[in-house]
């Protein structure tokens, strides 16, 4: 049974290689519609660049809708130094044919959770999580149609990656995660902690120098060699995670990931450590235990699948 899917991101290198997989993934997945927030760069951009992938992969069949341009209540804050300042460096930009929808992106999930059956819509959360957090504090008695959140974000033993204490979706918009982790809605994160086990080796890079030469495993060089580049620059790491892909990753195979039931929580008043993600791993507090925090990822597993799947993309 293929499961309906909407995905939710700011794109944004990686969320560009996570909707390409995706596209990959139609026999185990119903893609009812892509939404965008501004996170990587401003609204203006991730929506244009998840219409630019689909164009580029002649997806003409899925829709793109915008939603928030900042968070709840912080001011927005992008991160060009590790996609660029359009938010896909490297990849030839222009405008793409494929239209943005009319309706605002939160209007369109809540529309598609009043049409559905019960804990049947998985939301994919792969940047900033505000959009999400909208729909629920708009529509609270829809929670009951959503079967799943799964999100990119957070880390724990990781440390963080845009301050010294939080992860970058997470740290733009730390009041949306806690309304999300609070909604009693099935929630499965992939933090650093997740992330950081499946780095694009040399090796891996390798291989995909020997895939099949198509505007998918063009943008999928260009994504990984651009990030592993601000890696390098920023962190001095040679090996780039490819951090939202994993989600999509989950869907088609969950058995590549292994997690662990613990309460999360969010700091969201102290300036030091907004937006960390406080995880009870070894539940010394007996607090609800509110997310699947995935802590074990076969990265094997996973960059064969992906490589296979990038592979079977046929051309624009
Ligand atoms: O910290 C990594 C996350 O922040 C990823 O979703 C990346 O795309 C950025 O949004
Ligand atoms: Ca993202």
């Amino acid at each position: 049974m293929k499961k309906d899917i909407i995905i939710d991101c700011d794109p944004g290198q990686d969320d560009a290689i996570a909707l390409m997989l995706a596209f990959a993934a139609l026999d185990k997945i119903n893609i009812l519609g892509i939404t965008t927030v501004a996170g990587n760069v401003q609204l203006k951009m991730t929506q244009r660049n998840a219409r630019l992938i689909c164009e580029k992969l002649g997806v003409y069949d899925i829709s793109v809708f915008s939603g928030c341009e900042k968070p709840l209540f912080r001011n927005l804050v992008t991160a060009e130094e590790y996609h660029g300042e359009n938010g896909l460096n490297g990849i030839d930009i222009f405008e793409p044919k494929i239209p943005l929808q009319d309706k605002n992106a939160i209007q369109f999930i809540i529309e598609e959770l009043k049409k559905a059956e019960s804990e049947s819509i998985s939301i994919i959360g792969i940047g900033p999580l505000t959009n999400i957090a909208m729909v629920l504090l708009q529509e609270p008695h829809l929670k009951k149609k959503i079967k799943e959140i799964i999100i990119m974000g957070g880390s724990y033993f990781e440390g963080g990656n845009v301050t010294a204490a939080a992860e970058f979706n997470f740290y733009v918009d730390p009041h949306a995660v806690q309304i999300v982790i609070d909604s009693d809605i099935p929630v499965t994160i992939f933090g650093l902690d997740a992330t950081h086990q499946a780095r694009v080796s040399k090796k891996i890079r390798h291989e995909i120098d020997d895939l099949p030469e198509t505007v998918a495993t063009d943008i999928l060089k260009v994504s990984i060699d651009y990030f592993a580049s601000a890696y390098k620059e920023i962190y001095g790491q040679s090996e780039p995670p490819i951090h939202d892909v994993l989600t999509i990753a989950y869907l088609i195979e969950p058995g590549l990931f292994e997690g662990r039931k613990c309460n999360v929580s969010i700091e969201t008043t102290s300036e030091l450590t907004m937006g960390a993600s406080v995880v009870d791993y070894w539940n010394l507090t007996n607090k609800k235990k509110n997310v699947n925090w995935i802590d074990k990822v076969n990265s094997e597993g996973f960059f064969e699948l992906l490589l296979n799947r990038i592979a079977t993309l046929k051309e624009n």
